[in-house]
């Protein structure tokens, strides 16, 4: 651990001041407008400095962009957010379009359903060195109705437990807290056990990774009283109506941009039409905005 990271639990001092500071900036939910074909400097700036502050910020176009997956792309790069994660589902160009989608295999991905996504981080089942860092969402279309975010800068979670018992905390920086079991598809292992921390520290000493999944099954959480009373803890919080966790509809036009904070989605309900139906676009960056 970083001795003189506000993170460290050795170190009460630099997380008394990070802590005061972290909890006046983290009062309401920072929106920037942009033009897409002409992203503006001062506009990029507002939008890392909400990051730095709360972890994520809201953004709109002002217009449709002819092209979502190159303005997104674009607004991605404006932000240092270079390195894409390009997984199986994503287009070409790295960016996902998440809609309801017919799947022929027997595994079905909840987030191309309109069915309820729980609290995660993004790609924590991901190994160790392909962790997720940063994630833009942007909506093409909404639903008719749901399809709610629930947003929750990571960074207050780890002051919530913290203030309650700092030993928890230490459990869940413990590298063994949390594992994510092998991922086996018709007798081929696609990725192995993914064994890892709940939180850690970047490399920068001065902000958090969070590595998390609310689901109950295929997650193994470490068998130590400490780790089990962290899990429940956070769960708790999760599901109760703390000030802080942040709930919006996005949208058309509209998204967030973020370095990986904990988020859910509702269930929705999408049109008969299928021009009508939600889309929403994803962008993974295995790094944070700058
Ligand atoms: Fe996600």
């Amino acid at each position: 651990m970083t001795s003189n990271s506000p993170f460290s639990l050795d170190n009460s001092d630099a997380y008394a001041r990070w802590r005061e500071q972290k909890l006046k900036s983290a009062q309401m939910a920072p929106e920037v407008t942009l033009n897409p074909l002409s992203l503006k400097g001062s506009q990029v700036e507002a939008l890392k400095k909400n990051c730095r502050e709360q972890n994520f910020s809201l953004f709109s176009f002002d217009h449709t962009p002819k092209h979502a997956e190159i303005a997104i792309h674009q607004l991605g790069l404006a932000l240092g957010l270079n390195d894409i994660d390009n997984n199986l589902c994503a287009e070409d160009s790295g960016i996902t379009e998440i809609r309801v989608k017919e799947t022929s295999t027997d595994n079905v991905y909840i987030p191309y359903t309109n069915r309820p996504l729980g609290w995660h981080t993004d790609g924590y089942y991901n190994m160790p060195n392909q962790q997720i860092h940063g994630w833009l969402l942007y909506c093409g279309h909404p639903a008719i109705e749901g399809g709610i975010n629930g947003l929750i800068d990571h960074e207050l979670i780890y002051i919530k437990l913290r203030d309650q018992n700092p030993e928890w905390i230490a459990a869940l920086m413990a590298s063994d807290a949390f594992t994510i079991p092998s991922n086996v598809e018709g007798g081929n292992v696609i990725r192995g056990d993914s064994v890892g921390p709940v939180f850690s520290i970047n490399s920068d000493g001065h902000s958090l990774h969070m590595r998390y999944s609310a689901r109950q099954r295929n997650v193994q959480w470490k068998d130590d009283e400490n780790t089990q009373a962290a899990a429940s803890a956070i769960l708790d919080l999760l599901n109760s109506d703390d000030d802080h966790i942040l709930h919006l509809t996005l949208e058309q036009g509209q998204g967030i941009i973020s370095n990986n904070v904990l988020h859910n989605r509702s269930s929705f309900t999408d049109s008969d039409d299928p021009s009508q139906r939600r889309v929403i676009y994803r962008a993974r960056y295995h790094n944070r905005v700058a």
